[in-house]
């Protein structure tokens, strides 16, 4: 899939080799450097005041690599608290044209995360939900390309076992705070470092720069 922004200068650059104008582009190409500079803008100035179990940057840009590189349109966060991850991952649906759910239970949270979205210019790429996701994973009807799970990891296992129907295959099952068995990983999580690898057609590797990511891309078959 051609991310939508790439689609839009590769038909500027058509219009600009046969001399015509093409000022619905241009004002779509302005907008979007206008959207990263805002993103980019909010997360210098908010480096260093993640303190809600955020992720760290590093992992921020590995979520947003894997969507745009991807080309994914419909993504699932379990775990917004105040938004870290999730401008990230909204960054990048803004790109692609798509859009994110974000779930997180706690309201103090959830509020604030509603300014930063909004202070980094991407609400509209975000339908951030105040609720237990134990009970809307079950309700949400999918299907998700990518899914980024950072809430409770006791419940890691039960998520993947009731997420992994609604993810398209040639999409992407990601979990943070997560590493290859015996490390940080395995514990406290109910064996799902087990049930990712030994899910067939279930293609798993682990990011560990950060705080440890497990990616995982589903297969045909899976
Ligand atoms: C590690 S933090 C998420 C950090 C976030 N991804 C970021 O980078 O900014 C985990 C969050 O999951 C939330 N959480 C825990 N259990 C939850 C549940 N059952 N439903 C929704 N959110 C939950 C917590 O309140 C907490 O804010």
């Amino acid at each position: 899939m051609i991310p939508a922004r790439q689609a839009c200068r590769a038909t500027l650059l058509v219009l600009a080799i046969s001399g015509l104008s093409a000022p619905v582009c241009w004002t779509q190409e302005t907008a979007h450097e206008a959207l990263d500079q805002q993103v980019r803008g909010f997360l210098d100035a908010s480096r260093r005041q993640w303190r809600d179990m955020n992720v760290p940057e590093v992992d921020g840009q590995k979520l947003h690599d894997l969507v745009v590189e991807n080309g994914y349109t419909t993504a699932l966060e379990l775990g917004t608290s105040t938004g870290h991850s999730g401008i990230w991952i909204a960054w990048a649906l803004a790109k692609t044209g798509g859009k994110l759910i974000t779930i997180e239970i706690d309201e103090r949270r959830y509020r604030e995360a509603l300014e930063n979205f909004e202070a980094a210019g991407l609400s509209e790429y975000i339908d951030a939900r105040l609720a237990d996701a134990h009970q809307l994973v079950y309700e949400l009807d999918g299907p998700f390309d990518f899914i980024f799970v950072d809430a409770d990891k006791d419940w890691y296992t039960r998520y993947f076992e009731a997420l992994l129907p609604k993810l398209e295959v040639g999409g992407c099952f990601t979990a943070h705070n997560v590493s290859s068995r015996g490390r940080r990983g395995s514990r406290g999580m109910g064996g799902f470092v087990e049930a990712l690898e030994n899910t067939p057609n279930l293609q798993t590797e682990f990011f560990q720069a950060g705080g440890g990511l497990s990616i995982s891309f589903k297969r045909p078959g899976g």
